[in-house]
Parts: structure tokens; C-alpha cells; sequence
């Protein structure tokens, strides 16, 4: 793109203030056009859209399309370029860094970033992997993710996105979109919609077709995606699967009525994969950017000429294909060329550093009985013993070979830090927690153990799998030794024959006994999971859960892993547990396990995990985590699995993860929001206050068409404040939650998330929290009318530390 040429060619082509004049046109069009079908308003000329921050993008994107000929336009929306007007967009995946590249960072996921329950790292995250991206020439990224949003605790891609609770998923779904448009590139938000599962996504053979109703729809599902434009989303990625029976990237109802009509979306629709299927029935319904097999120039020309293709609409097209380029500056700033996927363009800076510290702040502690010398954190210089393949480092690494199909398998032999597919991460480098605490027990003169595999058993301790001992092998065995139980064999549990490791005596041929036998041999002790858990004085077992594109979760817990967990607890009085995965991960198996001391859980961390993970095991870093879905004790507790049929009904309605719990009756082990600290809170009475008593005083918002909807939807209706004090002995900072019930006339969940707030608070101190409560989080979508409806009567503000864990709350009648 040389924008110098087309401001020459513009000035030349337009007579002086055109500009000016087609401003003031477009105002006056605003109150005068009287067409409000949905095909006219989705037109960014209509007039009838408030454009906002993208007026001046749009004004310039309307003024480089001007001065193209059909050709030159077919040419743009097919993702080509024409020469000294436009270079064609270069689009890259990336969930949580660039996808498939050389010297760039891996960063925590989408489903860990929003453990944080801390927006404005989501702006941070987003913002720095845009740079990565812009720095190796990508000016369109595939990314941030909203859908999947979570309907299924199977799906194998919702790690991607953020939760399923629309409200904390929008706000992440804001502040990622405001980041990377800052980074100055474009964001691509995907996936629209209603693409909750893998299985039958419509890649190959049978395509799965999402019914869902309009209030779940609107309430749920198209939720996060209008915080995306009301943020500045430039792109869209429709979805591969069918939506009501209509492939989701020909979809009028969503594309044009929803997405564009009544969210107001300004950018460019593109396909997933093979979600193109026709040259008009995509263009007339709502996509922007195709392939040339169906977009070419003579179907085009034949379209223009027996109207089925207007030249308005053609024209739209092809403005929504640019727009996005000067709403983010690349006019100004424009990208430098694509960088060779190996090269080292030094994009990742210090972006260590964040990485490490989004991951620490993400991690959520589940449970914890702390004592002397129990729990967390851990006392430095003891004895510690580390267990799981999620421990270590795998075979091979750092990542995953790329497979767009599922994985090998639904756990990872080895530190999982990213999942498979497009979402990946494409790490430089790994820290696994093995190395992450081998450095910290070096520094602290304590001692580390560790059988990093899942399962090891003693019958198997005939000998370590050959190739992973300890090179010159143990030779004639360590002193010391007992032989009831098999042992290691003479040789060793090294692939090599060696010398012996302390002159050869004492094990040989024989092997450990059980329990504290072992320790007159130091960390000699025969290998078991047994051995090391009954002479350490903390076991630290480590559990992953893998999915990714391409295929679904095959379970929610994994029997192998949660066996380690059980035969490690009853050796060891103090377990812990630290899980990191993809979505719920049950573990009703040892969860009340006295001996399971403590339990730390979460997302895919990116590169730094293992640091992260050691910085709250040792009490570095004082967690702050929260749930972002509900744990169940049992997979039939959650509302759908993963649905078989080629019509997938959406019968739960806006009932998913804790709404559905709370309307089952079903006590889940760990609720959404949920997730203790080293120190302890206390809040204080809850006050809710009428901001805009007028606007809440109408029905139905009043205000402009805009960027996400309806202007005024936007506007604060209501505060909600109290106080929190850290009543523990050290500081910390606690994510205080607000649930909103409704009157019954909005049929809504018995309460639902509608803010949060993450503070800092010292100890001793106390600190004011208030939530902002916009139009839009008070009403409900009143399907008969098509609009948000605010309902009349009593409103409740409860506040809490989790979803069951209320601490106080308001009432105000609307
Ligand atoms: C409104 O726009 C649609 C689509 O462009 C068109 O078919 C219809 O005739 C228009 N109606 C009016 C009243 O202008
Ligand atoms: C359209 O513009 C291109 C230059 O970009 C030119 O080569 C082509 O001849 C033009 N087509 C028509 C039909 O004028
Ligand atoms: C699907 O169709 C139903 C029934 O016509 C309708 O209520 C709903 O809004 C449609 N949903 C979507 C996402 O198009
Ligand atoms: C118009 O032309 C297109 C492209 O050749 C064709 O697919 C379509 O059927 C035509 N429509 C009419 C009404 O002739
Ligand atoms: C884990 O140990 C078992 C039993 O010794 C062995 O069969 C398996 O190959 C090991 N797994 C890995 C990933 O090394
Ligand atoms: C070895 O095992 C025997 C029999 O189980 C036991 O009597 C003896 O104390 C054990 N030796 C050591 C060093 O643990
Ligand atoms: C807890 O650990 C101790 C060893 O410290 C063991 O004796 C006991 O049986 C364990 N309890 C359970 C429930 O596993
Ligand atoms: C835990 O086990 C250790 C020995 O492994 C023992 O010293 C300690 O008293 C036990 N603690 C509890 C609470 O049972
Ligand atoms: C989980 O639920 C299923 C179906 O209700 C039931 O058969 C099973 O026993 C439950 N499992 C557990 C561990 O409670
Ligand atoms: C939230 O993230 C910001 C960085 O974006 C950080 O400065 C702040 O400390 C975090 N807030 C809390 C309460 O952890």
C-alpha cells in the first residue's frame, strides 16, 4: 500500500471538500432514509450508521474504492492487490502468538488470560503480540477468539476463547480487540457464530447445523463479539459449520441482520476454511472476502449486469476489505514486508516478562489447607518430589507438530503449554516446572525428586524405559538397597552398561524397598511413586488435559493421571496438585483426599509456565486467579456434551456452565469465580445507585445505530460499590464479582455475572470497589420487539468472591 500515490490520485479524481460534503451527506442521510431493511442498513453507506471512531476510516476507504474499476475490486476482495492503490493484506493465525514462526513468544491462552480476571492484561497480551505480528509483516490476525464461548465443557477449542459467561468473555473480547489494533494490526475476531464444537465442523463430510434461539443467541453467543465491535474490530472469521440450516459464512440472518445491521459492524466478514460456497449467496448475504474461484471477474461482471449483484453492494465489499487498514493507522504506518518464517526479526523484546507475569496472575488455587510444613506455599529447602510427564520436558519440544486434527492423545506426555491447531503458540522455548524448581531448590538447598511419567509403576521399575537414564547407568547398583521389590536390574536404568555409580555395591540385582527405606541411599531410593512420595516432605503431581482444533475432548479427567494422584496420596500427607488444561477438568477422585493438601489450576500458560507455576508454589507470587468455568463433580452435571446429529438444538437455552448448575440444583465441586489466596478478604456492605434514573425510566435504548449497537447501550446506568479489606498477612488482590437477578419479566438466570473488579489490597488496608453497570448489562433481549428491553421491578446486587460465596448485596427497583 502507498498511500502517497492514493492521495495524489484521490485529490486528482475528487473535487476540492469532497470530503467535507460527504460528511455533512452522510449525517443528513441519518434522519432522512426511511429504507430500515437490513440489507440497505448493513451497507456502510446507508447513512444510517453511527461510525465513530471509524468515520475518518471509512471516509478514505470509500475514496480509494471510488477510484477502482470492477476488475481492480475483485481483485481486493479476493485478497489480491492492485498496483501503486493496494497491497493485499497479509493474514496470520495466533491465539497467543504467531502461529507457525521462528524467534516469536508463546503467551498464555485465551483460556488462561482471562483467569486473570484482570482486563487490562488482556490489552497488555494483545498489544504485545501484535507487535510480533506487525514486526514479521502479518497485518491481519486471526484472533482474538469469543467463539466457541463454551457451551460444552467437550468442546476442543473453547481453551482458545475466554469462558462461557458472556459478560467476563465480552469484556476480554474488548480489551484483546483494543490492544492489537493499538499493535496496528487488524483483528480478525472468530468464529461466527454458534461454532461450539469440532466434531462434524464441516471441514470434511458432515457438517453439524447450530439451532439456537434468538434470545440465547443475542444474549449469549453474539455477546462478546459486539464488545469486539464496539471496540474497533476490523474483521470477522465466519465459521466452517451451518447456522439454522444455512452454511454460517451465507448466512443472511447473522451476517447481514445481526452482525452488521444491528451490531453495526464496519469491517470484512471473512471464511473459515472452505465456509465459502457460492459467488452470490455469499455476497448478498454478508461475506466480504472470497476466494476467486467464486469471486471472479467475469462472474462479477455477469452479476453487476443482470442484477444480482448491485454495485452498491460490490462497492461495500470491497470498502469493508480496506477499512480496517486506516482505522489502525497501516496508512500512516505501514507494515514492513512478510518476514521469512525462520528469520529473526527480534519481534519478542522482553515479552518474557509479561508472559511470566500474566501466567503467575492466571493461576488459580483451588484448595489449600496450610499448616506447618503443609500445603501452600511450600517451605523452602525441604524435600520435594515432582510427578506426571507434565512435569518435565517431553521427548521432543519445544512444540507440538502442527495438526489441525486433534492430538495424539487427550493428555500430553510432557509440560503442556499451548494447544494443537491454528490456536497454538509457537514457542521459542519451554520452561517446565521441573526446571522452573530445580533452580529454586538449588537456591533454596533443598533437594528435588522426580519420575516424569504418568505410569510409572513399581512393577515397571525393572528398569527406566532404555535411553532416559542417567547416561553411564548405575552399574552395580546403589548402596544401601533392599530387594523386595524388584528393583532395577544390575546395569541400570540406563541404556548403557556402566561403571557403577558409588563403587557398585549394595543394590545390585535388587532394588529399593518401600516407604523411608530407600532414604539410606540418599535420593538413591528406588524409583516409585511410592518411595519418593513417603520420603519427601512435599509431592507435587502434575496433570494436564490437551484438545485443540480439529477434534473435541474424548474426557474431562484422565484415569492414568488421577491414579498417579491417588497412589502418590497415600504416601505422601501433603499432595499437590497442579493441573494445567483446555477447559473443566474434573477430579472427584482425590479431591477430598485429606492428603491432597493443595490444588492449583489452570489455563495453557505459554512459554514461561513453568516459572509461573513455581512462582505461587513458593509463595513468590500471592495467587490471584479465578475461575472462568464451573468444575462439576460428574461430566453428565454440565448441559450438553458433544453433539452427534447433523442438527445440533441448542435446547439449553441461555443455560450453560453455572447458570444451568444453579438451575438443576446440581452443587458443583468448585464454582465459576471461585479461587483462594495467602491471605484473606473481608468485604463490605454493598451500595447500588441509580446513575441514569432517566434512560433507566425507557423501556427500550433510544439512542443512534453504532459500533456494537445501539449507542446508549453503551452509557452507565447503575454503580455498585463496597469496600474490601485484606484481613491476612500478606498482600494480595482479590477479583470481587457482581451478579445482577432480575424481575422475572427478563427471564433471566437466577443471577448472572455483570462486573468485576480486581484490586490490590495491602495488608491491613482496605481499598473502594465499584462497578460500572452499562444499559446493556440490565437489559434483556425481548425477542417480540427485537430490541434490549429494560424490565421493570427490583433488581439485586449481590457481590462475592465467587459465584455461591456472596458477600453482601443491594436491591434498587427500576
Ligand atoms: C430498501 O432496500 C432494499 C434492499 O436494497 C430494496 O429491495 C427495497 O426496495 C428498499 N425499500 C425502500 C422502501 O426503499
Ligand atoms: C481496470 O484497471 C486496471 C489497472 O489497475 C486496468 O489494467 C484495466 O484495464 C482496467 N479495466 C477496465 C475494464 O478498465
Ligand atoms: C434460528 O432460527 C430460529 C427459528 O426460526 C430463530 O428463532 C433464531 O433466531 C435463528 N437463530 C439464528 C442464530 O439465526
Ligand atoms: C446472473 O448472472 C450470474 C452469473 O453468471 C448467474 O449466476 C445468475 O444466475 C444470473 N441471474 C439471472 C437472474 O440471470
Ligand atoms: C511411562 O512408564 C511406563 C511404564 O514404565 C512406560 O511403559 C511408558 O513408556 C512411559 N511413558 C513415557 C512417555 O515414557
Ligand atoms: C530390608 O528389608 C528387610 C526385610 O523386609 C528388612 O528387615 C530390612 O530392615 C530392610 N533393610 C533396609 C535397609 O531397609
Ligand atoms: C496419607 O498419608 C499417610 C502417609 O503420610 C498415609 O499413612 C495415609 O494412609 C494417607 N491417607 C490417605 C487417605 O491416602
Ligand atoms: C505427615 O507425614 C509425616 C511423615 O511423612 C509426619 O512427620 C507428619 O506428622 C504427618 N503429618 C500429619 C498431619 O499427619
Ligand atoms: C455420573 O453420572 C452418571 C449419569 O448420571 C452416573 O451414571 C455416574 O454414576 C456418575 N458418576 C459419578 C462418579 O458420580
Ligand atoms: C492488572 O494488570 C495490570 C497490568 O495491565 C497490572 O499493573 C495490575 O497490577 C493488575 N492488577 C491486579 C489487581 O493485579
Amino acid at each position: 500500500m502507498r498511500f502517497t500515490d492514493l492521495t495524489l490520485l484521490a485529490a486528482a479524481a475528487l473535487p476540492g471538500g469532497a470530503l467535507a460534503a460527504a460528511h455533512a451527506n452522510a449525517h443528513a442521510h441519518a434522519h432522512t432514509n426511511a429504507n430500515t431493511s437490513s440489507s440497505a442498513s448493513a451497507l456502510l453507506s446507508s447513512g444510517t450508521l453511527n461510525l465513530g471512531a471509524y468515520q475518518s476510516a471509512y471516509f478514505k476507504a470509500k475514496e480509494l474504492v471510488s477510484g477502482l474499476n470492477t476488475t481492480e475490486k475483485v481483485s481486493i476482495i479476493t485478497g489480491g492487490s492492485v498496483d501503486e492503490v493496494w497491497d493485499a493484506l497479509q493474514s496470520k493465525d495466533g491465539m497467543s502468538g504467531v502461529n507457525m514462526a521462528y524467534y516469536v513468544s508463546s503467551f498464555p491462552l485465551g483460556n488462561a488470560l482471562a483467569m486473570t480476571w484482570n482486563a487490562s492484561r488482556a490489552y497488555d497480551q494483545f498489544l504485545a503480540t501484535g507487535k510480533e505480528f506487525y514486526g514479521l509483516g502479518y497485518n491481519l490476525v486471526n484472533g482474538p477468539e469469543p467463539g466457541p464461548l463454551g457451551r460444552t465443557p467437550w468442546g476442543g477449542r473453547a481453551a482458545e476463547a475466554f469462558s462461557p459467561d458472556p459478560y467476563l468473555s465480552g469484556i476480554f473480547m474488548g480489551q484483546s480487540i483494543a490492544g492489537q489494533n493499538a499493535a496496528g494490526v487488524i483483528s480478525v475476531g472468530r468464529h461466527f457464530i454458534l461454532n461450539e464444537q469440532e466434531t462434524n465442523r464441516g471441514m470434511s463430510g458432515t457438517t453439524y447445523s447450530s439451532v439456537a434461539g434468538d434470545k440465547a443467541t443475542h444474549e449469549l453467543y453474539a455477546w462478546p463479539f459486539a464488545d469486539g465491535v464496539h471496540a474497533g474490530m476490523g474483521a470477522i472469521m465466519c465459521a466452517m459449520n451451518d447456522v439454522n440450516g444455512t452454511t454460517a459464512c451465507e448466512n443472511k440472518h447473522t451476517l447481514t441482520d445481526l452482525l452488521k445491521a444491528e451490531l453495526g459492524f464496519p469491517g470484512m466478514v471473512m471464511p473459515d476454511v472452505g465456509g465459502q460456497k457460492s459467488s452470490f449467496g455469499s455476497a448478498n448475504n454478508g461475506l466480504d472476502y472470497g476466494s476467486s474461484q467464486y469471486w471472479s471477474d467475469s462472474i462479477i461482471e455477469a452479476g453487476l449486469r443482470n442484477g444480482t449483484l448491485t454495485k452498491a453492494k460490490l462497492d461495500d465489499i470491497a470498502i469493508r476489505n480496506v477499512i480496517g487498514y486506516f482505522y489502525v493507522g497501516l496508512d500512516k504506518n505501514p507494515a514492513p514486508s512478510v518476514a521469512d518464517t525462520t528469520a529473526n526479526r527480534h519481534v519478542m523484546k522482553d515479552h518474557k516478562k509479561l508472559i511470566r507475569d500474566v501466567a503467575t496472575e492466571s493461576l488459580v488455587l483451588l484448595k489449600n489447607t496450610p499448616g506447618e510444613n503443609v500445603g501452600l506455599p511450600l517451605t523452602e529447602g525441604n524435600s520435594i518430589a515432582i510427578f506426571g510427564a507434565h512435569a518435565g520436558f517431553p521427548l521432543a519440544g519445544p512444540n507440538l507438530e502442527f495438526s489441525v486434527m486433534g492430538s495424539s492423545g487427550d493428555t500430553f506426555q510432557g509440560h503442556l503449554t499451548s494447544p494443537t491447531g491454528s490456536g497454538a503458540g509457537s514457542a521459542s522455548y519451554v520452561i517446565t516446572p521441573q526446571l522452573a524448581m530445580t533452580l529454586r531448590q538449588r537456591e533454596d538447598g533443598g533437594m528435588l525428586w522426580w519420575i516424569t511419567n504418568d505410569t510409572y509403576t513399581e512393577s515397571s521399575s525393572s528398569g527406566f524405559p532404555g535411553g532416559s537414564g542417567t547416561g553411564g547407568g548405575m552399574g552395580g547398583g546403589m548402596p544401601g538397597g533392599n530387594s523386595s521389590s524388584g528393583g532395577f536390574p544390575g546395569g541400570g536404568f540406563g541404556s548403557a552398561p556402566g561403571g557403577g555409580m558409588d563403587g557398585g555395591d549394595g543394590m545390585g540385582g535388587g532394588g529399593g524397598g518401600g516407604g523411608m527405606a530407600g532414604l539410606g541411599s540418599g535420593t538413591g531410593v528406588t524409583h516409585s511413586y511410592a518411595n519418593y512420595a513417603s520420603s519427601s516432605d512435599a509431592c507435587v503431581v502434575f496433570l494436564n488435559a490437551l484438545a485443540g482444533e480439529g477434534a473435541d475432548r474424548n474426557e474431562l479427567f484422565n484415569d492414568d493421571q488421577d491414579t498417579m494422584v491417588t497412589t502418590v496420596a497415600e504416601n505422601c500427607n501433603n499432595t499437590i496438585v497442579v493441573i494445567n488444561t483446555v477447559g473443566p477438568r474434573l477430579m472427584e477422585s482425590w479431591i477430598e483426599n485429606d492428603n491432597v493438601t493443595a490444588v492449583l489450576y489452570g489455563g495453557l500458560l505459554g512459554q514461561e509456565s513453568g516459572f509461573a507455576i513455581s512462582d505461587v508454589l513458593y509463595g513468590d507470587a500471592n495467587p490471584s486467579g479465578k475461575l472462568t468455568h464451573t468444575i462439576g463433580k460428574n461430566a453428565s452435571d454440565y448441559p450438553a456434551s458433544i453433539c452427534e446429529t447433523t442438527e445440533c438444538d441448542f435446547t439449553e437455552g441461555v443455560y450453560i456452565d453455572y447458570r444451568w448448575f444453579k438451575a438443576k440444583n446440581t452443587t458443583p465441586r468448585y464454582d465459576f469465580g471461585h479461587g483462594l489466596s495467602y491471605t484473606t478478604f473481608k468485604y463490605g456492605s454493598v451500595q447500588a445507585k441509580a446513575t441514569a434514573p432517566k434512560a433507566l425510566a425507557t423501556r427500550y435504548p433510544s439512542g443512534p445505530r453504532a459500533l456494537g449497537g445501539t449507542k446508549d447501550l453503551f452509557d452507565e446506568v447503575v454503580k455498585v460499590t463496597t469496600k474490601i479489606s485484606n484481613t491476612g498477612k500478606r498482600d494480595g488482590a482479590e477479583v470481587a464479582q457482581l451478579y445482577v437477578s432480575f424481575p422475572a419479566e427478563a427471564a433471566q438466570p437466577a443471577r448472572i455475572l455483570r462486573g468485576f473488579e480486581k484490586v490490590h489490597v495491602p495488608v491491613g488496608k482496605e481499598v473502594d470497589v465499584t462497578f460500572s453497570l452499562r444499559r446493556r448489562d440490565l437489559s434483556y433481549w425481548d425477542v417480540a420487539a427485537q430490541k434490549w428491553a429494560i424490565a421493570k421491578g427490583e433488581y439485586k446486587f449481590s457481590v462475592g468472591a465467587s459465584y455461591s460465596d456472596l458477600r453482601g448485596s443491594a436491591t434498587l427497583e427500576i
